[in-house]
């Protein structure tokens, strides 16, 4: 599918550090093309990492300004996700980009560490990833971390003594928690680093609704599938805008939550969000965060 939009206009990142989870495919892609564009030298973080190198080598193809390079990142497992990040010890990054993720599970499945797999992958992997990396991220000069949410996440019923719903599943409601807990991450992340002057920025973005491989029958199979639907979606790069202006724009406000703004918010230019009700609680933010610190056995700095 055909961009629509106008580009994004951002500074140039030349010299900063990018690192874009899941960025072989769909809205982690294009954040990655965008900000090589713009410059960057972008890691994508990938579980697969040949079809990493073969999306990199289209990018540095096309865009040679920037440095594409690939690692291998598993955000459903929690020892994958410490080995990944212990190569970033003593480095400087100035964004960070958690945008791996996955639509559902026929059936409820488990990481190895126990974990249910759709909060795993979108949620308890970028947190750790980022707890782990937060001294890298300090070391920069307004390092940015931006987190995806989904307009699914108005659906989502965190309950943060069951945060890997064993006491009741289904693939909707999981998706829909991992995405409000993605938004929630960002917004308290933000308060930490202004109470504790971690000098980083966070923001969450979501793409609307993008022909991505996430659709039914994968980036190549939804305009058949969903014939006239597609009309109201738009492409995976004017998906990633709202994530690009997160990750680059001076104009994205720290904190904030940003998407499309036209058509019930499933596409068009960037914009404020609206907040899904238990983002907009302190309190919930913050059991949130305490809880998932307690789940995963990872803290951060006090
Ligand atoms: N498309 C939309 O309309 C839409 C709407 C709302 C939110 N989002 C969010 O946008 C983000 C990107 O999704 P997308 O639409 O671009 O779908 P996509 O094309 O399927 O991309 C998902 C990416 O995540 C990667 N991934 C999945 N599990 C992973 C794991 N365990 N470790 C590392 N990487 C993993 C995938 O890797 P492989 O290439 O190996 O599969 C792929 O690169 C997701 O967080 C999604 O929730 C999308």
């Amino acid at each position: 599918m055909k961009d629509r939009l106008t580009p994004l206009t951002i500074p140039s990142r030349k010299g900063r550090l990018a690192i874009v989870t899941g960025a072989s495919s769909g809205i982690g892609r294009a954040t990655a093309r965008a900000l090589g564009l713009a410059g960057a030298d972008v890691v994508l973080a990938v579980r697969n990492p040949d079809k990493g190198e073969q999306v990199a080598e289209q990018l540095r193809a096309e865009h040679p300004e920037g440095t594409h390079t690939v690692a291998r990142l598993d955000t459903a497992d929690l020892e994958a996700v410490r080995t990944f990040a212990d190569a970033y010890v003593g480095r400087r990054i100035d964004m960070l980009v958690l945008n791996a993720g996955i639509g559902g599970t026929r059936r409820r499945e488990v990481t190895p560490q126990n974990h249910e797999l759709v909060m795993a992958t979108n949620y308890f992997g970028h947190f750790v990833l980022t707890a782990l990396l937060v001294d890298s991220l300090r070391a920069a000069s307004r390092a940015r971390v931006v987190t995806l949410g989904s307009i699914a996440a108005r659906a989502g019923r965190l309950r943060f003594d069951d945060l890997d719903l064993e006491r009741r599943w289904s693939r909707a409601q999981a998706y829909a928690n991992s995405k409000l807990a993605m938004i929630m991450f960002a917004r308290e992340l933000q308060r930490h680093s202004t109470a504790g002057d971690w000098g980083l920025n966070a923001h969450a973005a979501h793409p609307g609704w993008a022909v991505t491989g996430m659709m039914p029958g994968g980036d190549r199979g939804v305009p058949q599938l969903l014939g006239g639907a597609t009309r109201v979606m738009q492409s995976a790069g004017d998906g990633a805008q709202p994530v690009v202006f997160c990750a680059a724009s001076r104009q994205a406000a720290a904190g904030g939550y940003y998407g499309p703004i036209g058509m019930f918010g499933v596409a068009g230019p960037v914009g404020r969000a609206p907040l899904p009700r238990q983002a907009r609680s302190a309190a919930a933010l913050t059991a949130l965060w305490q809880a998932t610190e307690k789940v995963t056995g990872v803290e951060f700095p006090r």
